[in-house]
């Protein structure tokens, strides 16, 4: 939701290193794009409404001088996407520029007290504030970085700002609170953004910045400054991570490619197997529940941890969305295990009630981006190895999430023959991929529907579920995920010829009365696609398309192999619909407003 980045070079032109490095960012918001550099004593601004490749063939963002600046994409909260309302945002006098991810709520208090003092305001966001605050602090005698500490003190909400002043030049000073922001350190560069695969190509080595702190970068380095402004050394991590893992590396999108990953995602994430069993070790004799938050596609991942929790251990689960926590906080107490799941960590519903949960529970964090919010605030982590992911529907890092919810559950059960089976998953996964072509096919008879219902029943349910949000989100088709015995308590009567449904039907014990369903719904004239294994004569007898995977994958292991068909179609439908599936309208990957 919005990315920033900021950059000081020591010899270079910072505009081309800014534009690659905020294009990497851009899967969190896209609805405009802007980029200021200093130079001889003048701010140079470039920015518009659109996606960075159309702002660019507009405006050519590279082309500027200076060796220092900062970058935005957008993803709109307070304003319309327009160039007025476009980040970077300049004081009036045009010597100081700001870029902002997050919302400032008391902002209209503080537009209306600037106004009464004469600052003209050019848009309708709440960050343009900061530039004004800035001013007026300089004014008064402050340096840039004692402004931005100054403009700490009396903005409220979530931030993360960088800044820059043509009075200081080769600077610029960066905080947070509750957005993310790293701090990327290089040879001769350094570096400020919202997540990392903006400087993997420059550097690897990163710090994360605490609420209160401020960092200064300047030709010469960086500087870390804590909540009462005194010099302070930080950590700094080392990512594993490669530029080309933020690359789409010849696939034609980054869905693709990260769906094509996820053999290897899920064989990466069971490499945590140990430190998983001593986070089970160390809180199986003191819970009595436990309760999964998350939102979207990481509420469905919960979902499955509930089927295995309350199946494989008997422990009482329950699943929350993060949005709705608050109203059940008063339920938990010492003996109740709250795990958060969060792809980006940074969820702004998700960590909110991160904060609830830790003065009273134990809390666990299953989270892919290292260093984000969710894995400093949980009493125990586990990082999932899916890599980046950029493609703003969830799928690589959704498997992985679910393949350490597997490990918890079968270590937390100490059921040994579960833990052999899921080693066997990526090359289940990778059966369906080399199969893809058939996904590809059927996908041509839903490019033109506009609603679509998925089935399953037990484990398949959340798969239903986590089927429909893709393809909604991705290729705007209304989509309905279902209970497949609930169907026929109304839904039922939505369901005609021109309604497709995807009934999901592992082998296992529910096989049979899924088939039921799928009568029920054959019945009233729907185009039933079924999902099940290979030599399930009745599925396939009874279905109008038809993809198999490999027998072995029963209902419990379904979650973890049966959504990649699913995540396939919604791509493929996407594509034929000549929609852009790495970048569907109104999303951003990380929603750091509640
Ligand atoms: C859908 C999707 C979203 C996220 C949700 C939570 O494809 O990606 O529904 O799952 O916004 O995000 P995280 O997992 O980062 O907390």
């Amino acid at each position: 939701m919005c990315g920033i980045v900021g950059c000081v070079l020591k010899n270079d032109k910072v505009a081309p290193i800014l534009l690659d490095s905020i294009s990497k960012l851009e899967y969190r918001g896209y609805d405009s794009v802007g980029l200021a550099t200093a130079f001889d004593g003048k701010i140079n601004l470039k920015k518009d409404e659109g996606q960075i490749k159309k702002v660019d063939d507009k405006l050519n963002l590279a082309d500027m001088p200076g060796n220092y600046g900062i970058a935005h994409v957008r993803w709109a909260t307070h304003g319309d996407p327009s160039r007025e309302n476009s980040h970077p945002h300049l004081n009036s006098s045009c010597t100081i520029a700001v870029v902002h991810n997050g919302i400032i709520e008391n902002y209209l208090a503080i537009k209306e007290d600037l106004q009464a003092e004469g600052y003209e305001f050019k848009s309708g966001t709440d960050t343009e504030v900061i530039p004004h605050l800035l001013d007026k602090f300089i004014g008064e005698g402050l340096d840039l970085e004692k402004a931005v500490r100054k403009v700490i003190g009396v903005i409220e909400g979530a931030y993360a700002i960088a800044a820059i002043c043509v009075d200081e030049p080769n600077k610029v000073v960066a905080t947070r609170k509750d957005s993310p922001l790293i701090v990327g350190i290089g040879e001769d560069e350094y570096f400020v953004a919202s997540d990392s695969p903006a400087i993997l190509k420059y550097t690897n080595n990163i710090a994360y910045l605490e609420e209160g702190e401020i960092v200064i970068l300047t030709e010469d380095g960086v500087t870390f400054k804590d909540a009462n402004d005194k010099v302070m050394k930080k950590d700094i991590d080392v990512l594993d991570w490669s530029p080309e893992m933020a690359e789409k590396e010849g696939y034609d999108h980054f869905m693709i490619k990260e769906i094509n990953e996820q053999d290897a995602a899920i064989r990466n994430t069971l490499g945590e197997k140990d430190k998983i069993k001593d986070i089970v070790d160390e809180v199986k004799e003191t819970i009595n529940r436990v309760v999964f938050v998350a939102c979207g596609t990481s509420y469905h991942a919960s979902l499955t941890g509930k089927y295995l929790i309350e199946s494989l251990v008997g422990i009482p689960t329950e699943v929350l969305l993060a949005s709705e926590f608050k109203y059940s906080a008063k339920a938990l107490n010492d003996q109740t295990l709250v795990i958060f799941i969060s792809q980006s960590g940074e969820t702004a519903d998700t960590l909110k009630a991160l904060d609830a949960a830790n003065e009273t529970s134990k809390t666990l964090a299953i989270v892919n981006v290292r260093g984000s919010s969710a894995t400093r605030k949980a009493d125990y982590v586990i990082q999932t190895q899916a890599g980046p992911e950029i493609g703003v529907a969830a799928t690589k890092t959704y498997v992985s999430q679910l393949i350490a919810i597997y490990l918890f559950s079968a270590l937390l059960a100490d059921d040994a023959d579960l833990l052999k089976r899921l080693e066997k998953v990526p090359d289940y996964i990778d059966e369906v991929l080399k199969k893809q072509g058939i996904i590809r096919e059927i996908s041509n008879n839903y490019k033109r529907d506009k609603d679509a219902f998925f089935i399953g029943r037990g484990f398949s349910y959340p798969i239903a579920l986590e089927g429909a949000l893709k393809l909604k989100e991705i290729s705007y088709i209304h989509a309905e995920g279902y209970a497949a015995g609930e169907l026929k308590h109304g839904p039922i009567a939505l369901i005609d010829k021109n309604i497709p449904v995807v009934v999901v039907v592992p082998p296992g014990q529910d096989h049979n009365k899924i088939m039921s369903n799928l009568q029920e719904v054959k019945a009233r004239g729907a185009d039933v696609l079924g999902i099940g294994a290979i030599g399930d004569k009745d599925l396939i007898k009874e279905s109008d398309n038809v993809f198999l995977i490999n027998s072995e994958v029963d209902d419990i292991l379904a979650p973890l192999v049966y959504i990649v068909p699913l995540q396939l179609l919604s791509y493929h439908v996407s594509v034929l619909r000549e929609l852009d599936p790495d970048k569907p309208k109104n999303l951003a990957k990380c929603v750091t407003v509640e």
